[in-house]
């Protein structure tokens, strides 16, 4: 008896526990992959790429927190796919953020999905978040016709000249109390910039204790773009959520201030959209507007003081780099005498604009583009199955060294040619490409002018490590010491 007992238990543990690990270990494989295999393969176009889609609820988050968050060696996530399941297509299944997904790791692969809208459809951030109604999740016609509007709000020349003009006093006196301050945190203090700026371009916003208060709002809003989305008290989701409401709120209220008095209408983005009207005059809706606004924000405000604080960075790192950069400011800044420098003086700095190009490939701001399949899509053979996520593999492309010779040096003179076609993804590209792109560019630029004409700094950690979620900086937020020339 007691021997039947303990075969029982051997042949459970030998046989039984084994069984269950292997499944527990490949169970996304089994239930979303394995059914494709099952109807034949080819049903919709081609088989599913390689790859492995991990445990339950997890799939292959721990491997991706493992590469990104604790070994910091990010690239590794693609290159050891690579090295499991070769290049050809340059396409992997897995499961990551909650989704059975494709991941694309190619420019053509990127080219082929952000070119194709009939095929896929934006999948981030959540409209919850965002809103349902903002110009990052609407498609077709809604989608061109706001995209329209803001392209000219900010990204067409005549708005850049006003824009250029419009950021400076408060990038002056920022950097004039860095200065005083002595030592800074640059990723801080770039925020305040940003937030600064964006708040009184896109609402008028202008007094400090209410774009802090605003400021806040939007910290905890980007921090739930990020997080698993569980709406539960506690929660970085929830917390955001709520953050979004009262954002909302106040934005409203500016906009039925500006209804109810027409003196306090502004020439800013917020009276932008609501004056626009469709070719049949209808305006756009309460909603429609305030979710634009706020995902705008949300746009471009973590992606430009992030690219603001490599730049700092960078050109603390390469000497040789700041000094031809003031070899072409300084004699702008004493034709200026005083004033400030205008987008068309921006416009001929041909150095700084390698050196922004530079700073935006390394910093990998956006690490990668989220699309869903709306149907099932074949590529080089492969199948990409309808509702699967599309992770377009950006950051990988900028650091592949048989794309960028080096791709770890900052190395400005790398564009004196052109990065080869579909390279360089730092906007995106398609229909969805970045509106922002320019005005980013020119933000970057103006403070570069004046950092470099009127200050030096260095790093007090030059060998500080870098963290990449939520996205790429270098640890301690870039402490500077900092002082005018
Ligand atoms: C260095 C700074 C920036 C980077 C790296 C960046 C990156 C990107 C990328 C990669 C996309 C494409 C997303 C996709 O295809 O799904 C995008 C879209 C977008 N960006 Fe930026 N961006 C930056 C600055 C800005 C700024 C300053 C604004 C506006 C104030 C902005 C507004 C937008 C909007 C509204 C979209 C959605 C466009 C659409 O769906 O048509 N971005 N950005």
């Amino acid at each position: 008896m007691i021997e039947m007992a303990t075969g029982l238990w051997v042949a459970l543990v030998a046989g039984v526990v084994p069984l269950a690990g292997c499944l527990f270990w490949n169970w996304n494989d089994i239930r979303y992959a394995l059914p494709h295999y099952l109807r034949g393969g080819s049903e919709g176009g081609g088989k599913l790429p390689p790859g492995y889609m991990g445990m339950p609820f997890l799939g292959e988050m721990l491997a991706f927190i493992w590469y990104f968050k604790i070994i910091r060696r990010p690239n590794d996530f693609i290159t050891s796919k690579l090295g499991r399941y070769g290049s050809e297509g340059g396409l992997y299944r897995t499961h990551l953020f909650g989704s059975p997904s494709i991941i694309v790791s190619t420019p053509s692969g990127i080219k082929f999905v952000l070119q194709s809208d009939s095929n896929f459809r934006p999948a981030w951030p959540a409209p919850e978040i965002v809103g349902a109604n903002s110009l990052v999740l609407v498609e077709g016609d809604s989608h061109a016709r706001v995209r329209d509007f803001v392209l000219r709000c900010i990204n067409k020349p005549d708005a850049l000249r006003r824009i250029a003009l419009m950021v400076q006093p408060r990038i002056t006196a920022s950097l004039k109390s860095w200065a005083q301050k002595g030592r800074i945190s640059v990723h801080k203090e770039a925020k305040k910039v940003t937030f600064g700026n964006i708040g009184k371009f896109f609402a008028g916003f202008e007094s400090d204790p209410f774009l802090d208060t605003l400021d806040d709002l939007f910290k905890g809003l980007m921090n739930g773009i990020r997080s698993q989305p569980i709406n539960f008290p506690g929660t970085a989701y929830h917390h955001a959520l709520k953050c979004r409401n009262k954002a909302t709120a106040i934005f409203r209220e500016e906009m039925e201030k500006r209804r109810r008095n027409a003196s306090d209408a502004r020439d800013d983005l917020m009276e932008g959209l609501m004056q626009m009207k469709d070719e049949q005059g209808k305006h756009l809706s309460d909603d429609e507007i305030l979710d634009n606004i706020v995902s705008l924000v949300v746009a471009g405000y973590a992606s430009t003081s992030v690219s603001i604080t490599w730049a700092l960075y960078y050109l603390a790192k390469y000497p040789n780099v700041l000094e031809k950069l003031r070899e072409e400011h300084v004699p702008i800044s004493k034709r200026m005498d005083g004033e400030y420098i205008t987008y068309d003086n921006v416009s001929t700095c041909k150095y700084t604009g390698k050196v922004v190009e530079e700073v935006l490939r390394l910093a990998n701001i956006s690490a990668f583009i989220f699309r869903t399949a709306k149907k099932d899509v074949e590529y080089k053979g492969y199948k990409i199955p309808k509702g699967w996520r599309v992770l377009c593999w950006i950051r990988y492309i900028h650091e592949n060294p048989e794309i960028f010779d080096d791709p770890t040096d900052f190395n400005p003179e790398r564009w004196n040619e052109r990065a080869k076609p579909g390279t360089f993804l730092v906007f995106g590209g398609g229909s969805r490409i970045c509106p922002g792109n320019m005005l980013a560019r020119l933000q970057v630029s103006i403070i570069i002018h004046h950092l470099v004409v009127g200050y030096r700094w260095k790093l007090v950690n030059p060998d500080a490590g870098m963290s990449y979620l939520p996205f790429p900086k270098p640890l301690h937020d870039v402490e500077i010491d900092i002082t005018k020339i």
